[in-house]
C-alpha cells in the first residue's frame, strides 16, 4: 500500500516585493515520516514553514492538511486554527516567554487542546485554574521528563542554556498533542551530544506515528533521520527523494558547492 500523504502543497508561491522567496513548490508528506527541508540560506525553507502555519498567506497554490478524504486547506486559515488542527512548530530563533517558567511555557502549548484557547494564556486568573488543571499539568510533567528537563521546571526560560531552551521549545509544541511538527534548524546551537540525542528523540517520535517536516542545515542530522527529502534552491524545489538519492543529484551539489558537509 501506498504511503498516506497527511500535507500537500501544491505549487505555492509566495512573494515579498520583488523577492520570490517561494517559487511553484510542490510535495507531499506521508504521513509517520520524517520529511527534510534542505537548501541554502535564503531559500525559502522558513517562508515554507511560515505558509504552513499560518504566519503568511501564500499569493497562488494549495496546502492541504490531513488524510484525504478528510482534508483541510490552510491557506486563509489563522494560526491558532492550524495549530487546533494538529500542526505545531518550533522556531529557527528560539522563542520562549523568557520571564516565565520553563513549567509555565510548556504549559501555554496544551491552551490549543482546550476550549479556553491560546489568548486566555495572558489572563493570570485562567492561567493559574489552567494550570491547576490536572491534565494540562500531567502532560507537562511527562514531557519534560522525557526531555530531561524536569529539574529545570521553575527556573526561567532565559536562565537556561541554549540547548535546554530548545529541549523547551519542543515540549511546548509536543504539549499540544499535534499529528504533524515543524522544527525549523532544531539542533543549530547544540552540542554533538545533544544532537545525537535530538536524533534519538525524532526517531522515537516518528516510531509513534507522528509526523516531522525538519529544516536542517546539518547533513549529519538530516542525512540518517530523513525519509524523505526536499530540496529548495532560490524559492524552487530542485530535488526530492530519499536520502541516498538526494545526495548524489547533481543541481544539489551544485547549489551546495562549498558546503563540505555533502
Ligand atoms: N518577512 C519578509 N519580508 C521580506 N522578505 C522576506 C521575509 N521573509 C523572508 N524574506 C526573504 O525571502 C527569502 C527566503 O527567506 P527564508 O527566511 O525563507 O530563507 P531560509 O531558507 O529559511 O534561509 P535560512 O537558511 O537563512 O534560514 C529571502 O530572500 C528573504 O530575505
Ligand atoms: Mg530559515
Amino acid at each position: 500500500m501506498p504511503d498516506e500523504s497527511l500535507l500537500d502543497l501544491k505549487a505555492v508561491t509566495k512573494r515579498f516585493g520583488g523577492v520570490t522567496a517561494l517559487s511553484s513548490v510542490s510535495f507531499e508528506v506521508s504521513k509517520g515520516k520524517i520529511v527534510s527541508v534542505i537548501g541554502p540560506n535564503g531559500a525559502g525553507k522558513t517562508t515554507l514553514f511560515n505558509c504552513i502555519s499560518g504566519v503568511l498567506r501564500p499569493e497562488e497554490g494549495q496546502i492541504g492538511f490531513g488524510l484525504k478524504k478528510t482534508r483541510d486547506s490552510l491557506v486563509g486559515c489563522a494560526p491558532h486554527e492550524i495549530a487546533r488542527m494538529g500542526i505545531a512548530r518550533t522556531f529557527q530563533n528560539i522563542r520562549l516567554f523568557g520571564q516565565q517558567t520553563v513549567l509555565e511555557n510548556i504549559l501555554t502549548g496544551t491552551y490549543v487542546r482546550t476550549e479556553a484557547g491560546l489568548l486566555d494564556a495572558v489572563w493570570p486568573w485562567t492561567r493559574r485554574a489552567h494550570q491547576e488543571s490536572h491534565w494540562a499539568m500531567d502532560k507537562a510533567m511527562r514531557l519534560m521528563e522525557r526531555l530531561e528537563i524536569d529539574a529545570l521546571a521553575d527556573r526561567p526560560a532565559k536562565a537556561l542554556s541554549y540547548g535546554q531552551q530548545r529541549r523547551v521549545e519542543l515540549a511546548r509544541a509536543l504539549a499540544s498533542d499535534p499529528e504533524m511538527l515543524l522544527l525549523d534548524e532544531p539542533a543549530a546551537g547544540l552540542t554533538v551530544h545533544e544532537r545525537q540525542a535530538l536524533m534519538d528523540f525524532l526517531r522515537a517520535l516518528r516510531q509513534e506515528g507522528l509526523t516531522i517536516l525538519l529544516i536542517e542545515h546539518d547533513m549529519k542530522v538530516v542525512m540518517p533521520v530523513s525519509d524523505w527529502v526536499v530540496v529548495l534552491d532560490h524559492g524552487a524545489k530542485i530535488a526530492e527523494g530519499t536520502p541516498d538519492a538526494v545526495q548524489r543529484h547533481p543541481q544539489v551539489i551544485e547549489a551546495y558547492l562549498g558546503v563540505a558537509a555533502l
